[in-house]
């Protein structure tokens, strides 16, 4: 419970500041986690009334009492072992009296497990810090943006801007140390006045959105894994998409149980890694000798949860069920995006397993294309626009390789995402006007819960251009809106998705267009339609698309009767 002598002891801390050792500190609620930080090696464990937000969901760190972080605080205490566990006083723990302070820290040290607590405020907690410094209660104090004291402040701000602020802050922090805090926080205040500080200062200071000069960083430690979806600030750096992996866990686990894969007798197996052309051709011929009918799903690998989505339908639909795994040469039109398209075979492969994939093809360059290739599968028109028109020769390439794969792997079904809508109208188109013997089946676009449809691509986003992208799917959403508010007038149904789209100046638009069922535009709105559009954020390239039904008013008059678009 309270600090084990094989830990780092607070004083330990002082001595990182005088060696020009950084300190660590992450936020921690509860045992499991707190274990986990703990052997990452992380210095402080901070049972901080960010609880409020991240666990308990409020807005703010207000409802937070004392039993709730003593509650969190023995659950840290129980996980780690060699951090300094530091514990939040909740507002209004400290501010009545000095009396009550001493007290009510006294819980957290005693019951909580923590080695210290962590106070807001500056010249005002003093009172508090010197009463609990003298019982011999380590305190942390904490000036800049104190989210207690959010009310006051005027909302979640930078505090520090002016040379005022900047000058109060000096002399919260001399007179904190001077209480006898054994480090300080400075929140959301400028580099500037955060590196002062922390040159004037003996004991470290320990900053969160304060600028590289601090003797050291803290983090809420949901935000920085990316577990928290509500807001992220600015500052923080994701080190990691939890919330994205728990999510897919769980789809995981619900596709499971849906198609009666779970509770089985055994996990499923590891799918048949193939490398050729022949071995493929075998392997789908003796399945079907078998009387199996065979499923398809071509990707490019760096799976994801959109590609789930087309194995479970697969899986369901089809016996014997292939992935083929193919970074297709011939479809790229620019050689960085082939070079950046990076992907990871045997996180492929476990992904594959999990959605229970019998076989996975994953030929090299060499094998499917031989010297001398020179044989293309081009269907113009559908071919033609939209993605077409900015990416020249790459649904040439789409089309060759699918009708290659098509070929070697003679599947009854070919699963394709709606996501790209317009190469599945070009793979439609072809394999009708071929007579490829394979049923073409859709599958809906598989989204984030903020709307970004998954892809591959969207690993390149940085953190605030991941914070930006789902502007695109709102901007089409708006479109869609509009047609069915009666809209007909395609213009006007642009206009509206480029107004949304403005809101994000960092996206640069690359077309927005409403399209038929066939990839060509259309003026005037009589049927199902797509708003189909491609935006560059930074150097990445997203695209994205709605199907849209035209309100039934708008229809009124009109002989022909909408067929409907497949959602
Ligand atoms: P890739 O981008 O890996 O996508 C493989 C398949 O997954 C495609 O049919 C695509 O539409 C589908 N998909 C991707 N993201 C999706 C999402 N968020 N929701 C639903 N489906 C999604 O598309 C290709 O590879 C290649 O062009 C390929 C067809 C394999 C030919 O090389």
């Amino acid at each position: 419970m309270p600090q084990l002598s094989t830990g780092i002891r607070i004083p330990d801390l002082a001595k990182y500041k005088a060696e020009g050792r950084k300190i660590t500190m992450l936020t921690a609620y509860d045992a499991s986690m707190a274990k986990l930080l703990d052997e990452a090696g992380i210095d402080v464990l901070l049972v901080g009334d960010s609880l409020g937000m991240v666990i308990m969901g409020h807005d703010t760190t207000i409802p937070v009492t004392l039993e709730a972080i003593l509650h969190h605080s023995r659950a840290v205490a129980k996980g780690a072992t060699r951090a300094v566990i530091v514990a939040d006083m909740p507002f209004l723990t400290y501010q009545v009296s000095a009396e009550e302070a001493l007290r009510n820290a006294g819980r957290l040290i005693q019951e909580g497990g923590a080695a210290a607590v962590k106070i807001e405020g500056g010249i005002a907690a003093v009172p508090a810090v010197q009463r609990l410094v003298a019982a011999g209660i380590p305190v942390m104090g904490h000036v800049g943006l104190t989210p207690q004291f959010v009310h006051g402040l005027g909302g979640f701000r930078a505090v520090g801007k002016t040379e005022d602020e900047a000058q109060a802050l000096m002399r919260d922090a001399r007179a904190l140390e001077e209480a006898g805090a054994f480090s300080l926080v400075l929140e959301c205040i400028p580099s500037r006045v955060a590196e002062a500080i922390t040159r004037e200062l003996r004991i470290p200071t320990i900053g969160i959105g304060s600028g590289p000069a601090c003797d050291g960083q803290v983090l809420v430690s949901y935000d920085a894994l990316g577990l928290y979806p509500g807001f992220t600030p600015k500052f923080v750096k994701r080190y990691a998409e939890l919330g994205v992996e728990l999510t897919r866990a769980a789809r995981g686990y619900a596709a499971d149980v849906r198609a009666g894969r779970f509770p089985g007798k055994t996990a499923p197996a590891m799918p048949e890694l193939v490398a050729t052309v022949s071995g493929m051709r075998e392997l789908t011929a003796k399945a079907r000798r078998e009387g199996r009918s065979v499923g398809l799903v071509p990707t490019m690998g760096a799976l994801h949860e959109g590609h789930g989505a087309l194995m479970d339908r697969a899986r369901g639909e089809t016996d014997f069920l292939v992935v083929s795994i193919f970074v297709n040469p011939t479809q790229f039109d620019r050689q960085d995006d082939y070079r950046a398209y990076t992907i990871n075979l045997d996180a492929d492969i476990e992904m594959c397993r999990r959605h229970g994939v019998d076989a996975v093809f994953a030929p090299s360059a060499a094998e499917m294309y031989k010297p001398g290739a020179r044989t293309y599968v081009e269907a113009p028109g559908v071919s033609d626009l939209l993605c077409g028109q900015f990416r020249p020769g790459h649904f040439r390439g789409v089309a060759t390789v699918v009708a290659k794969l098509l070929n070697i792997a003679a599947p009854d079904r070919a699963y394709f995402g709606e996501k790209d809508a317009q190469q599945l109208a070009v793979i439609e188109q072809m394999v009708s006007d071929l007579n490829f013997p394979v049923k073409v089946v859709p599958v809906a676009t598989v989204r984030e819960a903020d709307g970004l449809a998954l892809s591959s691509r969207n690993r390149r986003l940085s953190t605030e251009e991941r914070r930006i992208a789902p502007v695109l799917y709102r901007s089409l959403e708006a479109g869609r809106e509009r047609i069915a508010g009666g809209e007909t007038r395609a213009a006007k149904v642009k206009e509206a998705v480029l107004r949304q789209l403005a809101e994000a100046p960092a996206v640069r638009v690359e077309y927005i267009e409403v399209v038929d069922a066939a990839m060509q535009p259309v003026a005037e709105i009589t049927g199902a339609v797509r708003i189909a559009a491609a935006v560059w954020l930074g150097s990445t390239r997203l695209i994205d698309n709605v199907p849209c039904e035209p309100a039934l008013a708008a229809l009124a008059g009109s002989a022909s009767q909408p067929h409907r678009m497949r959602e």
